[in-house]
């Protein structure tokens, strides 16, 4: 066994200088409450693993469940203040370590902790006074509802001369525009998420022959992922053999890997909190067809052609744009489509072959927060800044309206790109994408299969 991975982490500095900076920028007299994630039941007497909240993670760097984030400038104990469960030797002994209130203090940069338990008691008298409170109301209804019976606390005394806020204000919109632009750290940990995701889709080009289960390439990843120091994937891995490829979010991954057929594969590790997102589309007997090949080399073809349009002053839907031109002309050159070039994209037609979008922004989530349009414009990209480019072609098998050779092909191509000062990096390069070098590496590793 190999020595155990390096492990970066972010620094209590940052997560010190996140809380500052969206103190900075909260309206005067305010107060932001972030709750931490629940736990959820799987079946019976097991929860699911438990993943705390991006949101409550990025201002905290604390993963423990039942806690509150609040930030109240300007207050005279401290500005912030985190509630989470008390110790309890009993509770520790059966499920874990617990920080504590001194915990959150010492470990991670708390001005005051309070108990979990003493929520209702202290939040009221943190909130009154305050003119507006920052929350992101309507994702958590049960806390909605905690929020309010606080706020009613304090209505409900005003003849004493306490003061209710007046104004809620949704701190996703400051929240989420700060995560979108990445720092050094984040990068760091976004490019060993990558690093780890892209050993782990090269292992399964390696690995793949006709016959296999696709859920055994899934094990792959989780091998991979696991032993890296990944706590969980980003999301469900796909493994689509053949016409399983064409369904985008395919997850069963329980069909055999057949001879003549591509396998989709879309998995990423996740990696302290934050997400790489790759997919690779590879024949499973390490040869493309004449029909798969020619798809393949549309979609890569418009994945190269999109890469090249993330840099910044460019806009976000300017790798969209991209594909969809660069796929909708070989279609037709392929005759898939038949028309004008330009009709084809008006009409959107293409969209019977290619219905999503070009990417997303990735980070701590891996469909990530920010805004895409910014006054009703597309947003302009800047440094920072970590996005997906994704095209596909999927032809239903049951498209009658296309030859027969096309039908049940589906192809992803999905890089992470970061926008640099002056052009991009794409932090998910080394793993194979042309065809010619998929086919190379599938055959090398079939020889040395044989060898065994
Ligand atoms: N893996 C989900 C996506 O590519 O958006
Ligand atoms: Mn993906
Ligand atoms: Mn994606």
């Amino acid at each position: 066994m190999t020595k155990p991975y390096p492990t970066p982490r972010l620094t209590k500095k940052e997560f010190a200088e996140r809380r500052q900076q969206l103190m900075d920028m909260m309206e005067p007299n305010s107060i932001a409450i972030v709750p931490a994630a629940s736990m959820k039941v799987r079946n019976r007497d097991c929860d699911y693993a438990y993943r705390q909240d991006s949101d409550f993670y990025y201002l905290s760097g604390f993963e423990e469940p039942e806690a509150v984030l609040v930030l109240a400038p300007g207050r005279d104990h401290g500005e912030y203040v985190l509630f989470c469960r008390d110790r309890d030797r009993e509770m520790e002994i059966w499920n874990g370590y617990r920080s504590g209130p001194d915990g959150v203090v010492k470990d991670f940069g708390a001005d005051d902790g309070f108990p979990f338990s003493d929520l209702d008691d202290i939040l009221p008298g943190l909130i009154e006074g305050r003119e507006r409170v920052y929350y992101a109301m309507g994702s958590k209804p049960a806390f909605d509802r905690q929020v309010m019976s606080w706020v009613n606390t304090i209505r409900s005394k005003v003849r004493t001369g306490a003061q209710p806020p007046g104004e809620f204000i949704d701190l996703d919109h400051l929240l989420h525009d700060m995560r979108l632009y990445k720092s050094k750290g984040e990068i760091k940990l976004m490019q060993t998420a990558a690093d780890m995701s892209v050993v782990a889709h090269i292992r399964a080009m390696e690995l793949c022959e006709p016959g296999l289960m696709e859920y055994q390439l899934e094990a792959e990843f989780l091998h991979e992922f696991a032993r890296r120091g990944s706590r969980s994937v980003a999301y469900t891995s796909i493994v689509g053999g053949g016409e399983n490829g064409c369904i985008l979010h395919y997850i069963e991954n329980n069909a055999e890997l057949k001879d003549g057929d591509l396998v989709l594969i879309d998995a990423g590790a996740e990696y302290q909190y934050y997400a790489a997102d790759i997919t690779r589309t590879f024949p499973v007997n390490g040869k493309f067809s004449e029909p798969q090949r020619a798809l393949y080399d549309l979609v890569l073809k418009s994945q190269i052609a999109a890469i090249k349009t993330v840099k910044p002053g460019n806009h976000w839907n300017e790798p969209h744009e991209a594909t969809v031109k660069v796929i909708t002309q070989g279609l037709v050159k392929l005759g898939l489509l038949t028309g004008k070039v330009d009709e084809l994209i008006e009409t959107e037609a293409y969209k019977q072959f290619y219905m999503h979008r070009a990417g997303h922004w990735l980070g701590m989530d891996v469909h990530d927060v920010g805004d895409y349009k910014v006054g009703g414009e597309w947003r302009v990209l800047e440094e920072g800044m970590v996005l997906t480019v994704e095209p596909g072609i999927y032809v239903s098998p049951d498209d009658k309206s296309v030859d027969e050779k096309w039908r049940g092909i589906g192809i992803r191509i999905e890089d992470d790109v970061l926008v640099t000062a002056k052009n991009h990096k794409v932090l998910t390069a080394k793993v194979p994408k042309k065809a010619d070098d998929i086919e190379a590496l599938m055959a090398a590793a079939k020889k040395q299969r044989r060898k065994r």
